[in-house]
């Protein structure tokens, strides 16, 4: 009997080993490179991502010079140049009510040996809705003369709000050495809503490390904030700032002291917000020279709910399984967050601290990302399970963004100052791109087959679909996601945002009935991707206009 037990054991043994390998998740290098160093990424349409670089020295060549802006198309894993007029380093964007992207800020430098440069700080460059699968026929536009910001600006954040316009907040008026010395500590908008930008206490009050700093359209149409360990609700209608708790144990959160942020789900009917601070340093913004590559970053998440109660309970600490500073925090359909690149110590910049590696600031590249799950018990939510290892280091100026293949696309990395350093650096300028694809990319998907070009807020809505055998379980979870892609700089996805639809399947697994949300405060009105996931199994996304894809300001 004891044998026969024993050789049942091996039995199953031998069956888990011969079993088909669950599709775990995989990072895809691409034959082709990015050809600028794509430092910004922002989806512009279901195939096309913009890049932008610092005006330099890149291999893509345009009009007999070096690109700093490109086209990745995600067919074909390829890129183009786009002739950019304005220098686009550390400028920050978003996607508007109407469907163009707008980048906005950026350096004040030109580039020896590349010629047709023009000052980026008031920079603003327009993309407009591109229906080439192919980008053919779609440029950059910009007229620097008529068209810029208000105020100078390097190192902005910008996000989409409630009608559809940007709101365009901090940054620094000249080329700053690391801290913000030089502070634009104020507020503007674009298109503008009055001739001057709006002063900011808040920004004031958290220099000098509060360069990109991490802000939110919240459901009610408030922004939060979040920059250096300070936070804020600013309501925008009545020009007032309301101050949150500081973030806990003295973690600092932005450049060049970088943790990330990130706006969890909202899902009706409440639609209430939480927010999710990871990563960054323990330490005060003091001299660089008493900071060094080696510094520790944290492991600290600090989460806060933005009601009345939550306010009053605070910021809730938990930790990563590593320190990450510049890590970034992605949305996945499912409601998880990818939390992914970055480096175990060190700081954001470029050879400013006492013993940086080449010109890193930053050493020890986190190449396994994690898997952030909300609603998990707080202390089991982070684990890296079955995560593969990137290979490449994607420390200051890289990108990832979610795709509207449901993939993620990560670019970038370069500590430099320009692209011709080294070889045999150990942070290089990096071209080489990938794709993280999540396990529901090997197998069978559900498929969205058609949806309205244009979704009215507070509608219903219903679409065919189809869905495999595999996954027509009664019961199964079904979720569907209403996604803004973000836009990636600076270990910060800006307008960043999933709101969950209220959603039924039919008795025939043919269509699929969702509800929009209430209104433009829920989901600014603009682009947006609608994911439909079955037990954790995520279709295709369909690129939609949520809202009517007037031009902004728009209340509809
Ligand atoms: C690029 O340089 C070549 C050779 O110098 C010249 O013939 C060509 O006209 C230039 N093209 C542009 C767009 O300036
Ligand atoms: C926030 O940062 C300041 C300046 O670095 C520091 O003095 C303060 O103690 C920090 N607050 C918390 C709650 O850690
Ligand atoms: C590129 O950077 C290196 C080191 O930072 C510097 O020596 C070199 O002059 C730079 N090249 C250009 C063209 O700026
Ligand atoms: C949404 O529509 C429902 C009726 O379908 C209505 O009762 C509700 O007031 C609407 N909400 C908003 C925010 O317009
Ligand atoms: C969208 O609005 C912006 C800001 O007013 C404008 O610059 C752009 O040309 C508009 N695009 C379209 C397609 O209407």
């Amino acid at each position: 009997m004891k044998l026969s037990l024993f050789s049942l054991f091996s039995l199953f043994a031998s069956v888990a080993v011969a079993a088909p390998a669950v599709p775990g998740w995989r990072f895809d290098l691409k034959a082709e490179r990015s050809g600028i160093v794509a430092l910004e990424a922002i989806v512009v349409s279901p195939t096309l991502v913009v890049f932008f670089d610092r005006a330099s020295d890149d291999p893509l060549q345009i009009n007999n010079h070096s690109a700093w802006g490109a086209l990745w198309n995600l067919e074909t894993s390829t890129v183009r140049p786009l002739d950019v007029l304005t220098n686009s380093f550390c400028a920050s964007g978003a996607l508007l009510s109407n469907g163009t992207m707008a980048s906005v800020g950026g350096d004040p430098r030109g580039f020896p040996g590349n010629p047709d440069i023009e000052p980026g700080l008031q920079g603003l460059r327009i993309f407009e809705p591109c229906a080439s699968p192919t980008g053919d026929g779609c440029t950059l536009f910009e007229d620097p003369q008529t068209l810029h910001l208000l105020e100078s600006r390097w190192y902005p954040s910008s996000i989409r709000i409630f009608d559809g316009s940007l709101l365009i907040v901090g940054g620094t008026h000249v080329n700053e050495n690391f801290y913000n010395l030089h502070p634009a500590n104020s507020f503007e908008f674009f298109p503008r809503k009055e001739d001057t930008p709006r002063p900011s206490a808040f920004l004031e009050r958290s220099l000098p490390a509060n360069l990109f700093p991490r802000i939110f359209a919240l459901p009610d149409g408030k922004v939060f904030m979040v920059a250096g360990n300070q936070s804020i609700i600013y309501d925008i209608e009545a020009n007032t700032e309301r101050i949150l708790p500081d973030l806990p144990n003295n973690v600092h959160v932005t450049n060049p002291i970088d943790g990330s942020a990130i706006l969890l789900p909202l899902s009706p009917p409440d639609f209430v917000p939480e927010v999710l601070v990871c990563g960054g340093t323990q330490t005060d913004p003091i001299d660089p020279l008493l900071l060094s590559s080696q510094t520790p970053a944290t492991t600290q998440c600090s989460r806060i709910t933005l009601t009345e109660e939550g306010i009053a309970k605070g910021w809730e600490v938990e930790h990563m399984l590593e320190p990450r500073t510049m890590p970034e925090l992605v949305h996945i359909p499912n409601g998880q967050v990818l939390i992914a690149n970055g480096a175990r110590s060190g700081f954001a910049a470029i050879k400013q601290v006492q013993d940086p590696i080449g010109n890193s600031n930053s050493d020890h590249a986190v190449l396994v990302p994690s898997l952030y799950t909300p609603d998990a018990p707080l202390g089991l939510r982070i684990s890296n399970a079955g995560m593969p290892s990137s290979g490449i280091a994607r420390v200051y100026h890289s990108s990832i963004t979610l795709t509207p293949q449901g993939n993620f696309l990560v670019a970038g990395s370069n500590p430099n100052a320009n692209t011709t350093v080294g070889p045999g650096i150990k942070f290089p300028s990096e071209f080489r791109v990938q794709t993280l694809d999540p396990p529901f990319m090997f197998v069978e998907r559900p498929k969205i087959l058609n949806t309205p070009e244009k979704l009215a807020f507070n509608k219903s809505f219903t679409v065919p679909i189809s869905i495999p055998l595999t996954l027509a379980r009664p019961g199964a979870k079904v979720q569907v996601s209403l996604m803004d892609l973000g836009f990636s700089s600076h270990a910060f996805h800006s307008s960043a945002r999933l709101v969950f639809m209220d959603a039924t399947i039919s008795q025939n697994r043919k269509s699929l009935t969702f509800t929009t949300p209430p209104n433009g405060r829920v989901f600014p009105p603009g682009p947006a991707t609608i994911f439909l996931t079955i037990d954790d199994v995520t279709s295709e996304g369909a690129w939609v206009m949520m809202g009517s894809g007037n031009s902004p300001p728009t209340l509809e």
